[in-house]
């Protein structure tokens, strides 16, 4: 039987081994190594053996995946969303359906990194409150979920942590209570607030706490909590010493209107790239790995 098919086979072509390759070439994406997924065992092995990771923000797929190419190795869907994305001055605002939404958009662009989304003000004020909600997220590819505050959130972390959610606590500086700290400014600052932050992240670590989230406090103080604690510790404002950085994509892509006072811990990477966003997210993994960002410019 001849078959169109056999028709055009006969009629076609051999081309130089040389050219099909070329024109493969332009038609077809670079062949990308597909990377192990990362979680908590291997965050908590980098920690061991004394390795930095590298974490970022996203609130969309195509940086999302742009990230996981630079091998990020945890991406967040902060809650930070309400000010670079939504243009509100505090996170406040943010609902779980904007949460669920942008999870849901970065999961799609997720390759392999670990997937951390922000629980949002007010969706944790209760136990019941923070399964449901922190379920929500999980559902729709969240991998570990973000709360904070200190001790008070012991019940809830070890709520979560034994029905299968990983939670990540976030301490120091902490946007959803801004109206009670009066502004954004550095935590732990003096002995006695020192003291009682790094025994609340030992509470919290006793209760189930996976990881844990240092924002804008002293070197020094987050050096002892991540030397105290046995959980990776992710530093943001918070010196060399903690086991990951983190920072808001917005920021480290210099994405800031001149209206946006920024604070010292931010650093531009696009600059320092030959490669637009690409180059720069590189840049900021490869310098969190090495161990040059931040710098002494970038600490309090
Ligand atoms: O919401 C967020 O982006 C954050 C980072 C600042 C750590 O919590």
């Amino acid at each position: 039987m001849t078959t169109k098919k056999a028709t055009r086979k006969k009629t076609v072509k051999k081309r130089p081994a040389a050219k099909r390759k070329s024109a493969a070439a332009k038609s077809e994406p670079p062949a990308q190594t597909p990377r192990a997924q990362v979680t908590l065992t291997t965050l908590s092995n980098m920690k061991k053996r004394g390795k930095k990771f590298a974490c970022l923000t996203a609130y969309d797929a195509c940086i999302s995946e742009l990230e996981c190419l630079a091998g990020i190795d945890l991406i967040l869907v902060g809650d930070s969303l309400g000010m670079v994305l939504q243009g509100h001055d505090s996170t406040l605002p943010v609902t779980m359906n904007d949460m669920i939404y942008h999870t849901t958009c970065v999961r799609r662009g997720n390759r392999g990194a670990m997937l951390m989304a922000d629980l949002p003000f007010m969706s944790y004020a209760s136990e019941a409150q923070s399964l449901e909600n922190a379920a929500a997220l999980m559902q729709v590819g969240a991998q570990i979920v973000k709360l904070e505050g200190g001790a008070w959130l012991a019940e809830s972390t070890r709520l979560l942590a034994e029905r299968g959610i990983p939670v990540c606590a976030h301490m120091g500086l902490t946007p959803q209570s801004i109206n009670r700290l009066g502004g954004f400014r550095v935590q732990g600052r003096n002995p006695a607030k020192a003291e009682k932050m790094i025994s609340e992240a030992k509470i919290l670590e006793e209760a189930g706490a996976s990881i844990l989230l240092l924002e804008c406090v002293p070197v020094s103080l987050a050096k002892a909590i991540t030397e105290a604690l046995r959980i990776p510790v992710i530093g943001i404002g918070a010196g060399p010493d903690t086991d990951a950085q983190i920072m808001v994509v917005h920021d480290m892509l210099g994405i800031t209107p001149p209206s946006i006072r920024l604070p010292r811990f931010v650093k531009n990477f696009l600059p320092e790239s030959t490669n637009g966003i690409q180059g720069a997210i590189s840049a900021y993994v490869e310098a969190v790995k090495s161990g040059a960002f931040p710098a002494p410019e970038h600490c309090y």
